[in-house]
């Protein structure tokens, strides 16, 4: 078997990682448990790029027990869990290709690698699997019949490929679902985003002038959480309608400039580059640490950031501080990569279970219906969402309220009034 993963030697650390956590993915070891003998996915090979954590190698293990054939390398040259990696192909004999902290020409290799084995299914978190793919072409491209999409970054990408004519085969934005979204981005970015910063810094939140830059469902379980936690939380937004939801919400609302001179921690979710930014970095406060969950590390202009800075120095794990010009120290977190992944251990398995049960039931329907869809970006079919809210309800013994005849019937009538 194929693979590049650091070191086989944690294989057993790994394997019980991800026995943990698949106490806590009921649902996608429900689809496992009922594909093991009727095998949907027989003979689909599947190229992966998503964060190699606990979480996913549940979601790859589910993928082979449904029959599939599956190749995954990291979407995230640092979010790599090694002993999970190790697991994966020693213990279920899935090859991988990821290595935590590998380079970009490695990141770029290990994505060749999964796709050498002529994918007929991609899924990818970021879209760099699918745009990778589509610059090279040919046969390869020909060969898949579909693809999903894990992340808001990715589904932004694909639209924009599907907008200029350039996508291939039809995408499914598994973001886009409900039971991904509200839960995944809005309690699993607020929360893990909050674990990685914590674990690196040792800081109190409590009292802190904490700034969350954008204001999506990420933006939006951040500062729920920073505020529950007792920070003062400023959001920065450019669209008027998520800066007043912010505002009710019970945040202050600053600009850039603003909240640069105000704040002592920063944290990006914008999904775009260059947000905070050399004019920004001058007004910040001595001591201000900077970090971002947005998918990429453009948001903090670490170029930027480099050429403003006198000295660089680590100061802890995963904690770079910057001496500026001016004597102000300002502190980085995780290479402005993920927080949450590089500095933590990603979403909690509780949200993962959606966000992958979609993944999961989306590659069954790419292969039921291939000859329905086009070169587009869908949305994860209704069905597959409310099954998904179904079934994470059941695993939880949350009964919940039914329609009656004559509510059913007062619903879809248009003649009764007061
Ligand atoms: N994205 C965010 N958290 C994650 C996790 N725990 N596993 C995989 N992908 C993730």
């Amino acid at each position: 078997m194929d693979y590049h993963v650091s070191d086989l030697a944690f294989v057993s650390e790994g394997r019980k990682k991800i026995e943990w956590v698949q106490r806590e993915m009921p649902v996608v070891s429900g689809i496992a448990a009922g594909w093991k003998n009727t095998k949907p996915l027989q003979g689909v090979r599947i190229a992966a790029c998503l964060h190699v954590t606990s979480e996913t190698a549940v979601l790859m293990t589910a993928l082979k027990e449904g029959g599939a054939e599956v190749r995954l390398c990291a979407s995230n040259p640092l979010s790599t869990q090694d002993e999970i990696a190790s697991s994966l192909v020693q213990d279920f004999g899935i090859s991988v290709f990821a290595v935590r902290g590998e380079d970009r020409e490695t990141y770029y290799q290990h994505i060749e690698s999964v796709l050498s084995f002529q994918p007929q299914v991609t899924m990818d978190d970021g879209a760099d699997l699918v745009s990778t793919l589509h610059q090279k072409g040919g046969n390869l491209l020909a060969g898949v019949m579909g693809g999903t999409e894990e992340t808001t970054t990715g589904v932004t990408r694909l639209r924009s490929m599907a907008y200029h004519a350039k996508l291939r085969y039809p995408v499914i934005a598994v973001n886009d679902a409900d039971t991904k979204h509200l839960f995944d981005n809005r309690y699993g970015t607020g929360q893990s985003t909050l674990e990685g910063i914590l674990r690196v810094t040792h800081i109190l939140l409590s009292g802190r002038r904490c700034v969350v830059v954008g204001y999506g469902w990420c933006g939006r379980g951040i500062a729920l959480r920073a505020r529950g936690m007792g920070a003062r939380v400023a959001v920065v937004e450019v669209d008027p309608v998520k800066a007043l939801e912010a505002l009710m919400d019970g945040n202050e609302v600053l600009s850039m400039t603003q909240a640069a001179a105000w704040g002592d921690l920063f944290i990006t979710v914008t999904g775009d580059i260059s947000v905070i930014r050399k004019e920004h970095f001058f007004l910040m406060n001595d001591g201000a640490i900077l970090s971002n969950s947005g998918h990429f590390n453009v948001e903090i202009d670490i170029e930027d950031l480099e050429k403003v800075s006198v000295n660089k120095r680590s100061v802890r794990s995963m904690v770079d501080e910057y001496t500026l010009a001016n004597g102000k120290r300002i502190y980085l977190l995780g290479e402005g990569r993920l927080v949450n992944l590089t500095c933590a251990e990603g979403h909690p398995p509780m949200v993962m279970d959606m966000s992958f049960a979609n993944q999961a039931l989306s590659v069954q329907y790419i292969k039921e219906h291939v000859s329905d869809l086009r070169p587009e970006v869908y949305t994860v079919p209704q069905e597959i969402d409310q099954e998904v809210a179904r079934l994470k309800l059941s695993s939880l013994s949350v009964e919940i309220e039914k329609l009656t005849e004559k509510q059913i019937q007062y619903l879809s009538s248009w003649e009764m009034g007061t």
